[in-house]
């Protein structure tokens, strides 16, 4: 479903990426671990389209679909969603509004009818209370001073509610507290299905309990150095990443 082969890219000026191959297939769960600058919030902005960074070889495709040749709005219409690593505020958005504006054009982009603002609030206000947030949160705009568990629960609420196809989560778990962990795992294998794959970059094992993934993959100065099962994800919480290196 996702194919990467011998991806690199540029962030600004310097070569990130250097040759990333990865196929995830629908119903699979990815876990991406590296050091910090290894390039793992590259590999996600590229493959979501974020402005900023300049692919110079290799392919990314979605279902077949060349998604480097898209714009990020069609990319996202394709079924690609992103939980940003630091998600941003947008003051005077609110943000039922915001994910209101997100489902429409997701919908008409796939020839799906438009919901009515009662059904749409319906889903939204149940899908919100499934991840704690009150019903307070969606006349605020987006994000506009969240905590920061709240921030990273709102992307989940935006995964939930636009249903993609692939999901990017960048470092969802990272600032959560132990209960918001919990909830926001929950939210996560609550949308895990056979017709969608989730890449989750996390630091921490623990994650990892709460959501199996089927594959790990440690990212080594812009190359995957090593992958494995579920127990690679403990054996690099034991050793470090000290002991992997890029391969030639
Ligand atoms: N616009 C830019 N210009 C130059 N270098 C950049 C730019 N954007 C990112 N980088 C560099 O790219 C490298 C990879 O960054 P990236 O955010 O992908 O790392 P990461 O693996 O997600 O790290 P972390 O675990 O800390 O989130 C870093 O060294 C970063 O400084
Ligand atoms: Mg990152």
């Amino acid at each position: 479903m996702l194919r990467i082969e011998n991806l690199h890219a540029n962030a600004g000026d310097e070569p990130i990426l250097r040759g990333v191959n990865l196929v995830v297939r629908p119903g699979e769960v990815h876990a991406l671990m590296g050091p910090n600058g290894s390039g793992k919030s590259t590999l996600a902005n590229v493959i979501a389209g974020r402005p900023g960074y300049e692919v110079t070889a290799g392919s990314v495709s979605l279902d077949g679909v060349d998604l480097l040749a898209l714009p990020p709005e069609e990319r996202a219409q394709q079924g690609v969603f992103m939980a940003f690593q630091y998600p941003i505020e947008i003051p005077g958005v609110s943000n039922m509004e915001f994910l209101k504006a997100a489902l429409d054009s997701r919908n008409a982009a796939q020839g799906r009818p438009e919901l009515s603002a009662l059904q749409f609030l319906k889903l939204a206000r149940a899908a919100a209370e499934r991840l704690g947030l009150g019903p307070e949160f969606g006349k605020r705009g987006v994000n506009e001073g969240f905590s920061g568990g709240e921030k990273k629960r709102n992307e989940i609420l935006q995964m939930l509610l636009l249903e993609p196809r692939l999901a990017l989560l960048d470092e969802t778990d990272s600032g959560l507290d132990i209960d918001s962990l919990g909830t926001v795992a929950a939210g996560v294998n609550a949308f895990a299905g056979e017709d969608n794959a989730i890449v989750l970059v996390t630091h921490y094992a623990r994650l990892l309990e709460h959501i199996v993934p089927d594959h790990v993959h440690v990212l080594v100065a812009g190359r995957i150095a090593r992958s494995g099962d579920k127990s690679f994800a403990l054996e690099i919480e034991a050793k470090g990443y000290g002991w992997l290196t890029a391969p030639a």
